[in-house]
């Protein structure tokens, strides 16, 4: 990242505009990350996230089948996509995501929600192989501003992800997903612990160091 911190974009409220979004417009404007992500065409700052933990525990390979949880507007289908390689006889990148997912190179999209009584023979049906090598879940609720409903939301989330993911992934097998500070709760990591050789959390560089976001890693499942 090369851009002159000292060089801050201030922008004025605007007459209409709500103090949170005059902020928010702030932030981007002055967020490297942000600048970054649309010079090198990702599609959003998350994709920096994912790239991170690739580099520190180098989970993509070529051939894998990847299951992107939660994944529009597609920063992390578009790193894994660079790794696994769709024309290859296995590899795929199957992209999740309650909104629609504009179309992107080498990935396979669907738009569903993860609570879907048929999810798992929906994602069976569309994956390449029976089981997927990796599956990822950045997926974050609508906030409500209500503290142990945002809570109970994101935790929740975090399960069904795991619930897919003890399903769908091939032994041996990755799992990420985002959780939030304070937010893993025994239980979910007990459960990781039984299911995988090696848990981890992961808080990368490009995650906003005022927010509580972070991951929690399951290396090697073991079925
Ligand atoms: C932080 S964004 C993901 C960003 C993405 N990883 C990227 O790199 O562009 C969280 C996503 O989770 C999705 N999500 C939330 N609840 C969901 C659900 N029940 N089913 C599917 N996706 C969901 C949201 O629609 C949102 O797009």
């Amino acid at each position: 990242m090369t851009r002159d911190p000292n060089l801050k974009v201030r922008v004025k409220s605007a007459k209409g505009r709500k103090i949170s979004s005059t902020r928010w417009l702030e932030r981007q404007l002055n967020d490297p990350y942000v600048h970054e992500a649309n010079r090198l065409g990702y599609r959003s700052r998350a994709a920096f996230k994912i790239q991170e933990i690739n580099e520190k525990y180098n989970i993509f390979k070529e051939g894998q089948c990847v299951l992107d949880l939660g994944a529009a507007p597609g920063g992390w289908s578009q790193i894994a996509a660079q790794y696994v390689n769709e024309n290859s006889q296995s590899g795929q990148v199957l992209a999740v995501d309650i909104l629609p997912i504009d179309s992107l190179s080498g990935v396979t999209s669907l738009q569903l929600d993860v609570y879907d009584e048929n999810i798992i023979q929906i994602l069976k049906d569309n994956l390449k192989k029976p089981k997927a090598d990796i599956v990822l879940s950045d997926m974050a609720p609508s906030t409500t501003g209500h503290k142990s409903t945002d809570h109970l939301r994101i935790i929740s989330l975090l399960e069904n992800a795991l619930d897919i993911a003890e399903e769908i992934l091939e032994e041996g097998g990755v799992f990420v997903g985002k959780v939030f500070r304070g937010g893993t709760e025994s239980d979910i990591l007990n459960r990781m612990k039984k299911n995988f050789e090696k848990v981890r959390h992961v808080k990368p560089k490009s995650s906003r160091s005022n927010s509580s976001e972070l991951y929690v890693l399951g290396l090697n499942y073991r079925k």
